[in-house]
C-alpha cells in the first residue's frame, strides 16, 4: 500500500474515530449506555470533558511537527489540519455547553462572563484564535496566504497558551494538572524555538540540511 493509501484508508480514520471517541463516551454515558452516567452534575462533566478534549487536542497538533521530524515521517503533517480542526470543534462544543447547560441560552450574561471574568476571556480569546486558525486551514487559503499564512498559524501557540491559562486559572487548589499541561506547551514550544534557531544558524553558515518549514 502506498504512503498516500495508507493515510487515506488507515490513519486519517483511525484520527477520526480517536478523535469522536470522547463524544461518543459522553453521549453513552448520558444516555445510560453500558451502566454508565455523567454523575452529579451532568453539565459540568460535558463542559470539562470538552474543555480538556480540546486542550488536549490541540496539544496533540503542536506534538505533530516534533514527531514528525523525530521519526522521519514527514507524512505526519497531513494529520495536523484535522487535530486541529478537531480542537476547535471540540472548544466550540465546550462554549456551547457552557452557553446552553450552565446558562441556559442567557446571551447577554455569557457576553458579561466574557467581559468581567478574566479566564473566561481568555478562554474566549483562544476560541476567536482557534476560529481563524480553522477558517484558513484549507488548501485555497494557504495558497492565498502565501508566506503570511505560516505567521498566521503560528497563532496556534498563543491560542494553547491562553487555554492553559483558563484552565490554571480556574483551579481551586490542585494545580498539577495545569501544571501538567503548561510544562508539555513549554517543552513543544522549546522545541520549536530551538528548531528555528538551528535553521537560522545552518542556513548562515551555508548549510545545505537547512531544516525545512514547519
Ligand atoms: C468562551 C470560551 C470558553 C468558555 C466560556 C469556557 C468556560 C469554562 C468554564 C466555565 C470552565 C469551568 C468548569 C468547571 O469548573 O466546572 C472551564 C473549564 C475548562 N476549560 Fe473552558 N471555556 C472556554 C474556552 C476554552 C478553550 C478554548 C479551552 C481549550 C483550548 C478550554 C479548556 C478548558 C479546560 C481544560 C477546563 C478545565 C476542565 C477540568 O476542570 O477538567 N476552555 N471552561
Amino acid at each position: 500500500m502506498r504512503v498516500e493509501q495508507r493515510y487515506r484508508l488507515i490513519y486519517k480514520p483511525l484520527v477520526w474515530l480517536g478523535a469522536l471517541l470522547p463524544l461518543a463516551l459522553l453521549l453513552g454515558r448520558g444516555f445510560g449506555l453500558a451502566g454508565g452516567s455523567l454523575g452529579a452534575d451532568p453539565a459540568e462533566e460535558i463542559l470539562r470533558t470538552c474543555g480538556k478534549t480540546a486542550l488536549n487536542l490541540l496539544l496533540l497538533t503542536l506534538a505533530v511537527t516534533p514527531l514528525r521530524r523525530l521519526l522521519q515521517a514527514p507524512q505526519l503533517l497531513r494529520l495536523r489540519r484535522l487535530l486541529g480542526l478537531f480542537a476547535f470543534f471540540y472548544a466550540v462544543l465546550h462554549l456551547l455547553a457552557y452557553a446552553v447547560l450552565e446558562l441556559q441560552f442567557d446571551w447577554p450574561v455569557l457576553g458579561e462572563d466574557i467581559v468581567k471574568r478574566p479566564y473566561i476571556t481568555l478562554g474566549f480569546v483562544a476560541v476567536l484564535l482557534l476560529a481563524a486558525l480553522a477558517a484558513t486551514s484549507t488548501q485555497r487559503a494557504m495558497r492565498r496566504l502565501g508566506r503570511r499564512w505560516q505567521r498566521l498559524h503560528w497563532a496556534i501557540y498563543p491560542a494553547a497558551l491562553l487555554g492553559v491559562w483558563h484552565f490554571w486559572w480556574q483551579v481551586k487548589a490542585d494545580i498539577r494538572q495545569p501544571a501538567l499541561y503548561a510544562a508539555i506547551l513549554t517543552a513543544l514550544l522549546g522545541w520549536r524555538l530551538w528548531w528555528k534557531r538551528r535553521a537560522a544558524l545552518t542556513s548562515t553558515s551555508g548549510s545545505s540540511t537547512t531544516p525545512g518549514r514547519t
